[in-house]
């Protein structure tokens, strides 16, 4: 340990040295010159570490942390269980008797209720794409809007304010509102669950009973109509089968990849069926449908679902929300957080990164939104450009 007076007398004569070399110059350039002579019992190499190098890395990982994280994934998490993959059949000019054999099921007499629910948050072209699917198969539509985001945004009843829209399920639909609760720093899920609770029970006033079909997913996650009739008219289905849906990104124009798996169909159960949206069962049925995501028209919208979304943490930088960005992630099928793929092997990562290759089909995607392309433009290949609003 050095004493107080040793350390003192240290510092004075470091000074005193300084005074000798550099005597004769003005007060400012002695400033100067006394940081250089106190710089100079310093490792040169160390200064740079500390003054460029160690900057460098904090501001490179400020900027690309959750990258680095998202690529180190592999290591800490391990892919999720796989699912067991039920082939699907499917022909128009096959009969629903030889479809549901083919899947080693028997046709019933009659076909079950279905029963289709949703959370509604601002989607109004996916919901009315959707609807109209699924509208010949749909015993009951089950709509749930809130006045507030799931990160506590308060936002506009989009659904009520548009009602005469959807003329065309007003027999069939039960349409409830549920208040926010609107508490700040909330992990977003619990506003979700909250949510999905209450529809739930929108779900029981509709009507429903056991046996009836319940679709339990997203509204921009649409499954086809040929899976919803096969699935009504066999025996014999599982209880519980997630719906393998494809997966597009802005439009159908960026087609990711077929792994979305989140929405399932239910043989309701009374008292046991629960509406939610992660894995319930083991049994997924292949290509049953399109999941389409930050599928919007305007510009206004995508930055909307950007701050609305659950995972709010993703929009790390303002300028992620500038409209001229948006548009131009948009046409090059790059991430609008600029995210990794979300992928659990190094090959899988590897495999994805950078924009989603472009795609020219338009075969086999939702009758009515071919039927209706000059309303829809924005989502069918070559047309990524958005209106303003
Ligand atoms: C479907 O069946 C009808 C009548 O049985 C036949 O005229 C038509 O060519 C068939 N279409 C296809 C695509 O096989
Ligand atoms: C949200 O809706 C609830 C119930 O209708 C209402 O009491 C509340 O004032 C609304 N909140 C906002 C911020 O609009």
């Amino acid at each position: 340990m050095i004493p107080e007076g040793g350390y003192y007398y240290n510092y004075k004569k470091t000074d005193d040295i300084c005074d000798d070399v550099c005597g004769q110059v003005t007060r400012a350039a002695r400033a100067i010159s006394r940081l250089r002579c106190a710089l100079r019992e310093l490792d040169f190499k160390i200064l740079i570490l500390l003054f460029m190098v160690l900057p460098t890395v904090i501001y490179t990982i400020y900027l690309h942390g959750q990258k680095i994280t998202y690529f180190l994934r592999p290591l800490w998490e391990s892919p999720r269980k796989p699912f067991n993959e039920i082939p699907h059949y499917y022909h128009e000019n096959v009969s629903m008797e030889t479809l549901c054999k083919l899947h080693g099921w028997r046709i019933r007499e009659t076909p079950r209720r279905v029963f289709d629910a949703v959370l509604f948050s601002n989607e109004l072209d996916m919901l009315t794409i959707r609807w109209n699917e699924l509208n010949p198969y749909v015993s009951e539509f089950v709509l749930l809007e809130s006045n507030s985001t799931f990160t506590g945004i308060k936002k506009p009843l989009l659904f009520a304010e548009n009602r005469e829209r959807f003329k065309f399920v007003e027999s069939r639909l039960t349409y409830g509102t549920i208040g926010g609760r609107f508490v700040k720093g909330e992990n977003p899920f619990v506003e979700e669950s909250y949510q999905r609770v209450a529809l739930d029970q929108l779900i029981r006033i509709a009507g429903i009973s056991d046996d009836d079909l319940l679709i339990m997913s997203d509204v921009d996650e649409i499954p086809s109509g040929h899976t919803i009739d096969l699935l009504r008219w066999c025996d014999d289905i599982p209880e519980k089968l997630h719906l393998q849906l494809r997966n597009y990104l802005y439009s159908f124009e960026f087609f990711l990849d077929n792994k979305c798996w989140r929405a399932s169909v239910h043989r309701y159960r009374v008292g046991k069926t629960r509406y939610a949206h992660y894995r319930q069962t083991d049994d997924i049925l292949t290509d049953s449908g399109w999941h389409c995501s930050f599928c919007f028209r305007y510009i206004s919208e995508f930055v909307f679902k950007m701050n609305a979304y659950s995972h709010v943490d993703r929009v790390r930088f303002a300028y992620y929300l500038d409209p001229s960005r948006i548009q131009d992630v948009i046409c090059r099928g790059a991430d609008l957080f600029d995210m990794l793929p979300e992928e659990y092997t190094f090959t899988g990562i590897i495999a994805k990164l950078g924009p989603i290759p472009h795609s020219y089909s338009a075969v086999h995607l939702p009758g009515y939104l071919l039927q209706n392309i000059d309303k829809y433009k924005y989502l069918l290949p070559g047309n990524c450009k958005r209106e303003p609003g």
